[in-house]
């Protein structure tokens, strides 16, 4: 039998005694250390993190079972092994609440750490093969402040929901917790007040008292105007929430804020796709080349950023740049285009409603409705692959 290869499997090991067995164990893989006292970045790991190593005999046992109760309420929980003899009973069902988890007993040596590992990871491709059909989830992203953003996910949703299977919902999930625009454009008030919900109280009826019926087959969750919600509202409330939604609909559209908040890449790395809209100016096109870039590096499994580019006028006025000058911009192909109409856009928002309900004749809805197949019959193909 070949060694288990961990080339850039990305480890976090807490408890800086493990490391060396770690390091030994586990070959090319990609290593955080942190001190046994500082259970907290658990809560902050990065999305991309596999496996978590925890010496628990250097760890506080009650700082560690908190630690583990967030990390299992988080969507995709990485596989977590603790290393310890006689470990109290509570924490041993705290990793039993996870979905992949092992026990290291000491003494232990490096070849036995990489196989129960190697086990670990083996778990992981046999869950993603076997998952349950979940909802889809496509994020919104817009690389600058206006560049159409919200306008985007609103007619993704609609489109998605004009297209759902009979009895089936869409969700059109607005992030932007402070002052998210989905609701005003909409014509609707903001329900869903994540910041006084404790993450282990969201469940199928929290959802829906959250969630506002827009159309025959949507529902808007969006969160009332409060300009402390970032700071008030937890990681692993945004994550349930998004765990509790993908069970109850077909399809979520999430309008994800730009700015990096601490649940960002928990968010994306849960994505289908992920979409970055971008206008045709200089500086748009470059912050959308950096978001994708990033996007890229910090979460190489995940799915590769789209870009949308956004109000693409038939004439040009002025020294817009053209598609190809846009895409050299870029540094690469963008996936989508949504003609530019003003009158479309703002008759809708001043009425309250999608273009699509509104001015289903606008080329941004035929422009939508094409993204909509293109992104569908793709998602399909990948789903197909993997069968
Ligand atoms: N394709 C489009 N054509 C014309 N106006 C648009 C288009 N997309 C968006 N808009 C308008 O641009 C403004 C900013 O859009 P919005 O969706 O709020 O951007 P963001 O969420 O990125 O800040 C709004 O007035 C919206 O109606
Ligand atoms: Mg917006």
């Amino acid at each position: 039998m070949s060694a288990p290869d961990f080339t850039d499997r990305h480890v976090l090991v807490v408890g800086q005694r493990l490391a060396p067995v770690a390091q030994e164990g586990l070959g090319r893989a990609r290593f955080e250390v942190a001190a046994a006292d500082r259970l907290d970045v658990l809560g902050a790991a990065h999305a991309a993190v596999e496996l978590v190593l925890i010496d628990a005999e250097a760890a506080d046992a009650n700082q560690l079972l908190g630690a583990l109760s967030a990390l299992a309420l988080r969507p995709q929980p990485p596989a977590v092994m603790m290393a310890g003899a006689h470990l109290p009973a509570s924490l041993v069902r705290a990793l039993m609440k996870l979905p992949r988890s092992d026990v290291l007993e000491p003494p232990f040596t490096s070849v036995d750490l990489a196989q129960a590992a190697a086990a670990l990871f083996a778990g992981v491709e046999a869950r993603a093969a076997a998952a349950p059909v979940n909802a889809r989830c496509w994020t919104v992203m817009g690389s600058v402040g206006g560049c159409g953003a919200t306008t985007i996910a609103i007619e993704l949703a609609t489109a998605l929901g004009a297209r759902a299977t009979q009895g089936r919902r869409v969700a059109l999930v607005d992030l932007n917790l402070v002052d998210g625009a989905t609701a005003a454009y909409l014509g609707a008030a903001g329900a869903m007040t994540l910041a006084e919900a404790s993450a282990e109280r969201i469940d199928g009826a929290m959802l829906d008292a959250f969630s506002v019926r827009i159309g025959e087959r949507l529902d808007l969750l969006a969160a009332p105007r409060d300009p402390r919600a970032f700071a008030r509202v937890t990681p692993t409330a945004v994550c349930r929430l998004l765990e509790v939604a993908a069970q109850v609909y077909e399809w979520i559209v999430i309008d994800l804020p730009r700015h990096r908040q601490a649940w960002t890449l928990d968010v994306l790395a849960g994505s289908d796709e992920i979409l970055v809209v971008s206008e045709l100016t200089v500086p748009a096109l470059l912050a959308a080349r950096s978001l994708a870039a990033e996007i890229e590096a910090e979460l190489p499994e995940g799915p590769d950023p789209r870009i949308i580019l956004n109000r693409l006028a038939s004439r040009m006025f002025g020294p817009a740049p053209t598609l190809s000058e846009a895409e050299k911009a870029l540094q690469r192909k963008a996936d989508g285009g949504v003609t530019s109409d003003w009158e479309a856009a703002a008759a809708s928002v001043n009425l309250g409603g999608s273009i699509s309900h509104h001015r289903p004749r606008s080329k941004i809805v035929r422009d939508i409705g094409v993204l909509v197949d293109r992104l569908t019959q793709s998602g399909e193909a990948v789903r197909q692959r993997r069968a």
